[in-house]
């Protein structure tokens, strides 16, 4: 009996060391582990040794046993690869491997959100092009040339009369020229600037709005602005208006908030002053109604222009506007 157990120990031994295929660990297994196999009709026949040898032979049958069944296994595990002797390798309780799942840029969720609020109160949404005639952009913006107020936009120009938009205004008069009022637009959309540093990257989104009808007044327009901050911001931020400039707009303004950061109080983000600017805004000036063949003394509008990483910056407390287009999955997985 204890010469038969060495043997079969050997010879288990020495047809797992040439064993080379993965289609051949089965063989093997049942050869020698399995319910039939060679050691479980040995060890059977233990029940017919003499009582004084049994527990012996026994527990060198379980030795033995045990060591071809470990050698099997870092056979196993070698074959398919896997470091892990002594476990199945393939455990089918482990768990799957996680597909990465996709979402959404926070710029592209703000700007959603941005429409979605105005759609609610009755605004259509408009795209034009990013490409745009020096009409669109300037001209009929009561920007004409050689004004110094083009200076307030770095403009990337491709020809004499072709740039790069740089504001989303351009759709106000897009959509003049070719509707009648009354009008409700928001037209989101990136916009482009010569310009780079942690407030500014050369590529950037906003949104415009813009109502024409008849009899719009400021206090419309502060009304619309105070309920977008509300929902946007979710609870009631005090919202103030500053006298500004702006060609396409007459008064013109621009909005603040209550700094999200401090509630007002001042700190480093609103620089001590407890507001932040989100957005530039006023009443269209009859020169832009003009040259779309509007009546001034008929119709009057406002109009307004956000920008969005501005606003994501602010909801989120981002504190450089390049971390967005560095698309480093650590700042974007947490949104
Ligand atoms: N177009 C302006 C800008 O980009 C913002 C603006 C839009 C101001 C509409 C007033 C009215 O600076």
């Amino acid at each position: 009996m204890e010469e038969e157990l060495l043997r079969l120990k050997n010879e288990a031994t020495a047809s797992l060391d040439s064993l080379n295929k993965k289609e051949e660990l089965d063989t093997f297994r049942v050869q020698y582990l399995g319910r039939k196999g060679q050691f479980t009709t040995l060890m059977r026949q233990l029940g017919g040794v003499s009582p004084e040898d049994r527990p012996r032979l026994g527990k060198l049958a379980n030795t033995i046993k045990q060591d071809v069944e470990k050698a099997f296994a870092e056979k196993q595990a070698a074959l398919f690869g896997v470091a892990s002797a002594g476990k199945p390798v393939d455990d089918l309780t482990l768990v799957g491997r996680r597909i990465p799942a996709g979402r959404l840029h926070p710029v592209t969720q703000i700007m959603d959100e941005v429409c979605t609020i105005f759609e609610r109160l009755g605004f259509e949404v408009a795209e034009g092009p990013d490409v745009e005639l020096d009409f669109y952009n300037f001209e009929a913006l009561n920007i004409p040339q050689h004004h110094p107020a083009r200076d307030m936009h770095d403009t990337f120009y491709i020809s004499d009369n072709v740039l790069l938009r740089t504001h989303t205004s351009p759709m106000q008069i897009r959509a003049m020229k070719t509707r009648k009022p009354p009008l409700r637009m928001i037209a989101p959309g990136k916009v482009y600037r010569c310009d780079s540093d942690i407030t500014h990257t050369p590529m950037f989104h906003q949104v415009e709005g813009f109502l024409v009808d008849k009899k719009v007044s400021f206090g419309d327009l502060k009304g619309i602005l105070s309920v977008f901050v509300a929902q946007m911001f979710d609870k009631d931020v005090a919202i103030r208006f500053r006298p500004s400039f702006f060609p396409f707009t007459e008064p013109s303004a621009e909005v603040d908030i209550a700094c999200v950061m401090c509630g007002g109080e001042g700190c480093r983000v609103c620089k001590q002053t407890g507001w932040l600017e989100i957005l530039g805004a006023g009443l269209i000036d009859p020169e832009v109604f003009r040259m779309v063949e509007y009546d001034p003394d008929e119709y009057s509008g406002f109009a307004f222009g956000l920008g969005v990483e501005r606003i994501a910056m602010l909801k989120y407390g981002i504190n450089d506007i390049r971390l967005y287009y560095e698309n480093d999955l650590r700042f974007l997985e947490q949104f």
